[in-house]
């Protein structure tokens, strides 16, 4: 079943990068805003997710929806597709071309930590480097298989890593970053959560580290990283996902969850002042 979802969200994701090429060959501009000023939609996100919503209702009648842009569907096959029609809308937006189409199919409770993930392709239409996997079948760039290799110690770790829209929460995470930067080998904050878990599978950065990510911002990512042999872990003994979500090789994923909690970096969102606010 993995390798249908994984062709099928393949075909899509490709559909949805040619209309989003598209539209970027054009003018773009801000449709609306979300969380905060700076948590920005435009009309092609919208665009990307009805194309999607209603080319899967086509292929997969009855699959359920979880859509970044509000499309949403229950599932009565128990698979369940979750998606960010553009991951990275700030790039778009700006015309940086790293930006990405994220579809994942998963299984069970459709949320972090209770899902299994079958497929997960993301797809950046400004490069057209497609990165799939199915579940047991492993992690692919385009034909090439992908595979972490040994790790570097952490002073020569190169780390991902992304902020929050909250500006307070922004504060806190450079604050925590500012803790270990010295200890590292450098970050990138490359901007498109699907990427950066595609990165780690690729083996262009050592690892990754975020929180307040949403759903659609890693679920097709996470496959990538576990089809490539690194693993996926939340901050503290918590479910990955919202609160923080790690993704690498083991080795530095336990050096850097510890280092991070030895910083103060695994407070409860609750507990960070202002965090869901502008
Ligand atoms: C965002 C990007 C970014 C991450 C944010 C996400 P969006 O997704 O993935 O890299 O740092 O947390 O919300 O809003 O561009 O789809
Ligand atoms: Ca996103
Ligand atoms: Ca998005």
């Amino acid at each position: 079943m993995s390798t249908e979802l994984r062709d099928i969200a393949t075909k899509l994701a490709l559909e949805a990068g040619e209309l989003i090429a598209t539209r970027r060959a054009g003018h773009v501009e801000v449709a609306n805003t979300k969380s905060s000023d700076v948590d920005v939609v435009t009309a092609v996100d919208q665009e990307s997710e009805q194309l999607l919503f209603s080319r899967l209702q086509e292929l997969r009648p009855g699959d359920g929806f979880v859509g970044e842009e509000g499309k949403a569907q229950s599932s009565s096959t128990g698979v369940t597709w979750v998606v960010d029609p553009i991951d990275g809308t700030v790039n778009f937006l700006y015309n940086i071309p790293h930006y990405a189409v994220s579809i994942a199919a998963v299984t069970g409770e459709p949320s972090p930590g209770s899902w299994q993930v079958e497929a997960g392709v993301v797809y950046n239409p400004a490069t057209t480097e497609l990165f799939h996997a199915a579940r047991g079948q492993g992690a692919y760039l385009g034909q090439r298989r992908l595979q972490i290799g040994t790790p570097p110690p952490m002073n020569l770790a190169l780390l991902a890593t992304g902020f929050a829209y909250s500006q307070a929460m922004r504060v806190e995470q450079v604050r925590v970053l500012s803790q270990i930067i010295g200890e590292i080998r450098d970050i990138r904050r490359m901007g498109t959560a699907s990427l950066d878990f595609a990165a780690v599978a690729a083996g262009r950065v050592d690892i990754y580290f975020e929180r307040t990510l949403s759903p659609w911002d890693h679920a097709a990512g996470e496959l990538l990283v576990t089809e490539a042999g690194g693993v996926i872990q939340g901050i503290r003994d918590l479910p990955h996902g919202r609160e923080g979500i790690f993704a690498g090789h083991p080795t530095l994923v336990t050096q850097l969850k510890a280092r991070i909690s030895e910083v103060g970096g695994d407070t409860l969102l609750e507990d960070v002042p202002g965090w869901g606010l502008e």
